[in-house]
């Protein structure tokens, strides 16, 4: 019986990667508070993909079930959520992580431009440190965060039972509405602001 970790011995290199990363964004937090008195990140988490989780999807993707696959193949072995109030906040953390000279982004894919078919919005990235770490980011509001926290335990109710079709055609209708309210919302926030400047 193997009870070795997938990981092999590089877990405390891992947490270092996700702690280094968040403690730049605090960094950027601290510095856009003090400047205009906002804070762009309304909550932050982050995780080490679970041993189980990582086997699993090693078999979904028809990979071997070792270290190459979780380091190297799979790129979400370290994830990192970024919630924030407004759509700019989104691509201001984009713009302030592609200017790291020490991370690459190998992978953008912007949900919110344009949305899954099911009504799901979020930036996603994955970093590449200098030492060969993959780290996947996702930026969203919180209005896309809410979303996707019931769309995503519908999706793994394994025992659903009910009308799917009618709860995934009203999941979409949020997601839409949402998607204008955070439009609109960052238009008020944007007036706010200019009236303050002058
Ligand atoms: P994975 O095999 O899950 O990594 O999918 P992928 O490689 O096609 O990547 P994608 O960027 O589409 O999704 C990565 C992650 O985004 C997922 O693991 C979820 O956390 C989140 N995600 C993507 N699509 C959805 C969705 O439709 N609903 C919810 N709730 N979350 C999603
Ligand atoms: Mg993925």
């Amino acid at each position: 019986m193997d009870k070795a970790s997938i990981y092999g011995d590089h877990l405390e290199e891992m947490n270092e990667i996700m702690d280094d990363i968040i403690r730049r964004i605090d960094e950027l937090r601290v510095e856009m508070t003090r400047e205009n008195g906002m804070d762009p990140v309304e909550h932050c988490s982050s995780r080490i993909k679970s041993e189980e989780s990582m086997r699993e999807k090693c078999r979904r993707s028809g990979l071997p079930e070792n270290e190459e696959s979780a380091l190297k193949l799979i790129h979400d072995a370290i994830g990192i959520r970024i919630v924030c109030a407004f759509l700019s906040d989104v691509y201001l953390i984009r713009d302030y992580l592609k200017a790291f000279s020490d991370l690459e982004i190998v992978e953008e894919k912007d949900y919110i431009r344009v949305a899954k078919p099911n009504g799901y919005r979020s930036l996603h990235m994955i970093l590449r440190t200098q030492n060969g770490y993959f780290a996947e980011i996702q930026l969203r509001t919180i209005s896309m965060d809410t979303w996707a926290a019931l769309e995503h335990h519908m999706k793994y109710k394994k025992t659903l039972k009910g009308n799917i079709a009618l709860m995934e055609s009203e999941l979409k209708r949020c997601a839409d509405e949402l998607a204008s309210t955070d439009i609109s919302m960052q238009a008020i926030r944007d007036m706010i602001f200019d009236a303050q400047k002058e």
